[in-house]
């Protein structure tokens, strides 16, 4: 199953299950790392439903997701489909790029991490809201057992069986945080754990 079928089965549930599985939280983590970022042009890179716009305040946001089935809902007044890898845009064009729960779907990384730095200008953020596993080895192995059995349980649920399968697969599929945005192009200004065992992350990095 690729990121792309994933998103598109599942969009007219994923506000609901979202909210769900993160305890109703997901929105206090977003505003979280968005509070850390300058006003002005932001680009909501794997923007989905658009359920972060309404901790945006007044900045121009430019909402970017491959999927238009997530797209069709954002309410965002300019939408694109469109990858990270390759983002459609001229070099300089933002002061911020925000991206929450979307790192683990990326096909790369590191070319994503190139391009949202080219397109930032000098001094400009970008913010992640990311996924993954408690820092501590045991908790880690703790939490990965659990989500084993609660995510395909929450997928049989609301017929998704094979997307919440997959979510269980992403949280293991990067390294952590604090190894995955070490020693890039972008400079490090803050990281930091939140959620149940620490398995979220915000992390805020700036062009130089
Ligand atoms: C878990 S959803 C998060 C949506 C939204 N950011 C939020 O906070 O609710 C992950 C999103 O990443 C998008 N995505 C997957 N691969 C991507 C890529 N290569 N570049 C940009 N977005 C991608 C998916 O289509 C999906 O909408």
């Amino acid at each position: 199953m690729s990121n792309g079928s994933v998103f598109a089965d599942i969009a007219g549930k994923y506000d609901v299950i979202n909210s769900v599985l993160s305890f109703g939280q997901e929105q206090k983590w977003r505003r979280r790392v968005v509070a850390e970022l300058p006003n002005g042009r932001l680009l909501d890179l794997g923007a989905g439903t658009g359920a972060a716009n309404d901790v945006f305040g007044d900045r121009r946001v430019v909402a970017l997701d491959p999927s238009p089935e997530m797209l069709s809902t954002n309410g965002a007044s300019r939408r694109l489909v469109g990858v990270g890898e390759r983002l459609p845009f001229e070099d300089n064009a933002f002061d911020a790029v925000f991206s929450a729960y979307v790192f683990r779907n990326l096909d790369s990384v590191d070319i994503t991490l190139t391009e949202v730095e080219r397109v930032l200008r000098p001094g400009g953020r970008l913010g992640i809201v990311g996924l993954g596993r408690p820092r501590n080895p045991a908790l880690a192995a703790v939490h990965r057992a659990g989500s084993a059995v609660v995510l395909p349980l929450v997928g049989v649920t609301v017929g998704a069986r094979e997307e919440y399968t997959y979510l269980h697969r992403s949280l293991d599929k990067l390294p952590p945080p604090e190894e995955l945005y070490a020693n890039r192009p972008l400079r490090h200004v803050d990281l930091w754990r939140m959620g149940p065992l620490g398995f979220v992350y915000g992390a805020v990095l700036e062009k130089v």
